[in-house]
């Protein structure tokens, strides 16, 4: 591959990427090249080259402990819709460093939004898994007026009481996935539960938002640590057998979730159910589990790989083919979350410098995403979502996934 195309894929690609991975993409990228450097378009046809200053995209996302998956996943789904529309748009070219959020201690994603702000001259922040984390950066984003894009963290205060007009989440609120999943479950005849979560913001608030809506009996909550650093469960798992629930009601991810779901295999009762918001059992899970997936386990969530629509379709055939690997409700926050960047700088022609109308221009934001019709709600600065009711499945060609057996369309955050 010549200097020149690997300066332009590089540039492109806005990241280091593997060598293999980036001569398979240069070979792909040959012919875009070639129009490109003839003022044609790259991978958008017709659109011109960018002629504004470079829109640098600062993201901060875990590289390791229990949720570097996660953010492995949202990297990539933004690479993917970036590389969709040649990284560019409004007339500039789009740039994407990415920090490691670190796990455990909250002053470190403050300090990597500092750098990003102050050192890099972002001129966006995205990202953020954990939701103290999400609360940490919350101040200084606001006050430094640095538009900010979460991409997962769920901490309700974000739509709530700590609302920022800097700031929009474009995953969901810890609330979204679990209230409406209490009348689900007492319709289904559910009537002894117990709650097993991870022992912070986001666990607290699932289970605080399930109890908004189960009027059956909640024996137990069975709190692990987070992150559950021994990586044992057994204590946690007799709790709940020991409670003789119908089902649990879950909220776990990452690599707690595939040590938990590697132990209840053969030491939570048979007789128990697994429910849960479906982080528990979404597919970077179920990649990681295989046989331990508890099959029929009935969770909520924004997405599933098996919905059927075409923008899904797209998304999670090209993400496969391009990274090697399943897409999943992660990737797939990240894909739209590069979206809403890429039409809010078409919308202000690229002009950012007004910072209210670029905040108006990303709230009016709206398209036909892979988990279905992606908007704000203006209340809540929040994603409005369908939540699909999930089931476990073996399916014949995809493995371990989860099917769609419902839909509860319209979940807005209450925002207060
Ligand atoms: C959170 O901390 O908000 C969170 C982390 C992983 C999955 C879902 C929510």
């Amino acid at each position: 591959m010549s200097e020149k195309l690997e300066s332009y894929l590089s540039a492109t690609v806005g990241r280091e990427l593997p060598r293999r991975e980036f001569l398979r993409l240069g070979a792909t990228a040959a012919g875009a090249f070639a129009l490109a450097a003839c003022g044609g378009g790259t991978a958008s046809p017709g659109a011109s080259a960018p002629t504004g200053p470079d829109f640098k995209v600062g993201g901060i996302l875990p590289t390791s402990g229990t949720y570097a998956e996660l953010g492995d996943s949202i990297r990539k789904g933004m690479q993917l819709y970036f590389d969709k529309v040649g990284s560019q748009a409004g007339g500039r070219r789009i740039v994407v460093s990415n920090e490691d959020e670190a796990a455990g201690d909250p002053s470190i994603p403050l300090a990597k939004a500092r750098k990003l702000v102050e050192q890099d001259s972002v001129d966006l922040i995205t990202g953020i898994i954990a939701s103290p984390n999400a609360l940490a950066i919350r101040n200084y984003v606001d006050q430094n007026k640095v538009p900010t894009l979460i991409s997962n963290a769920g901490v309700n205060a974000l739509s709530r009481s700590q609302k920022s007009p800097f700031i929009y989440r474009t995953s969901f609120s810890n609330w979204q996935p679990s209230q409406p999943m209490g009348r689900y479950l007492v319709d289904k005849g559910i009537n002894k539960l117990v709650l097993v979560y991870s022992n912070y913001a986001a666990g607290a608030e699932t289970a605080a938002a399930i109890k908004e809506t189960y009027s059956g009996q909640i024996l137990a909550e069975v709190k692990p640590p987070f992150p559950n650093t021994s990586g044992d469960f057994a204590a946690f798992i007799t709790q709940v057998n020991n409670a003789r629930p119908e089902a649990i009601y879950v909220f776990m991810s990452g690599q707690d979730a595939i040590a938990l779901l590697k132990q209840a295999k053969t030491q939570l009762d048979k007789s128990i159910k697994v429910t849960g918001s479906g982080f528990f059992v979404e597919q970077d899970v179920l990649g990681a589990i295989a046989d331990a997936a508890p099959v029929g386990a009935v969770t909520g969530l924004h997405w599933a790989l098996t919905l059927d629509n075409k923008e899904n379709q797209e998304f999670t055939t090209r993400f496969k083919s391009r990274f090697g690997k399943t897409a999943d409700v992660f990737a797939m926050q990240g894909y739209d979350t590069a979206r809403v960047i890429v039409e809010a700088l078409n919308a202000v022609k690229g002009k950012t410098d007004d910072k209210a109308a670029f905040m108006k221009a990303i709230a009016q934001v709206s398209f036909k995403s892979p988990r279905g019709d992606f908007r704000f709600d203006a209340n809540s600065n929040n994603v409005i979502n369908t939540v699909y009711v999930r089931e476990l499945i073996r399916d014949p060609k995809l493995g371990y996934t989860n099917k769609v057996i419902s839909s509860l369309p319209n979940v807005v955050d209450p925002g207060k």
